[in-house]
């Protein structure tokens, strides 16, 4: 069985983008002197699953510097051709996240972060995230796309850990209960 793991960051009023997609105000705090935990996250990652939105939108941002395969999920992109710079890097699939999830299982895939606020929805409304890294960062910015949507049922999570950042991030882990 392949679990599906999230590692995001959102504004105070919970988006993980601006409309357009604009996510300047989280670059800018980037710092060169701190992670934010991503090493300890992806350390026991095989492969990110992302949506078609934040692959273009990654693309924009200069040299690609994941060093797991990427699948990319995209009706669009489906029967596409993969840009010669990121053969053997990327993949894409037009695939629903459970099949995708039993796809990558059969391939020894174990442990997959998910990437992309739709993405994210769609996998949580199918029950496939096992735990969730949610760092908050102290704006509001009033409209954008949003992390988390509409559900049929509650999910409920144990708080793992919370820590903060001396630049005011806010830092949760959370598991699903089963
Ligand atoms: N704050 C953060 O930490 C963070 C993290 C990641 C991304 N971002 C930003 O968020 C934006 C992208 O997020 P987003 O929510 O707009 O898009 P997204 O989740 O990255 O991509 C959505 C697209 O993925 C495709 N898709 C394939 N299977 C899907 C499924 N099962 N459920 C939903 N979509 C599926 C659809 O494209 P097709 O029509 O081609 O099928 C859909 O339009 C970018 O601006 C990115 O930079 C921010």
């Amino acid at each position: 069985m392949a679990t599906a793991h999230v590692f995001i960051a959102t504004s105070l009023d919970g988006f993980i983008a601006r409309p357009d997609g604009d996510i300047d105000w989280l670059l800018q705090r980037d710092d060169a002197n701190e992670d934010h935990g991503y090493a300890d996250f992806i350390a026991d990652k095989d492969l990110i699953v992302m949506g078609r939105g934040t692959y273009e939108k990654m693309l924009t941002l200069g040299p690609w510097t994941y060093d797991r395969p990427v699948l990319v999920l995209s009706k669009q992109l489906a029967d596409a051709a993969v840009p010669e710079a990121l053969q053997g890097k990327v993949r894409f699939s037009g695939s629903a996240p459970r099949e995708v999830m039993d796809t990558l299982a059969r391939q020894n895939v174990r442990r997959v972060y998910v990437d992309g606020g739709q993405l994210v929805q769609s996998f949580l409304r199918d029950g496939l995230v096992a735990d969730m890294v949610i760092t908050t960062v102290p704006v509001l910015l009033g409209s954008g796309r949003r992390l988390f949507g509409a559900l049929s049922r509650d999910i409920d999570w144990t708080l793992l850990s919370s820590r903060s950042f001396p630049s005011g991030l806010v830092q949760s882990s959370y598991r699903q209960v089963p």
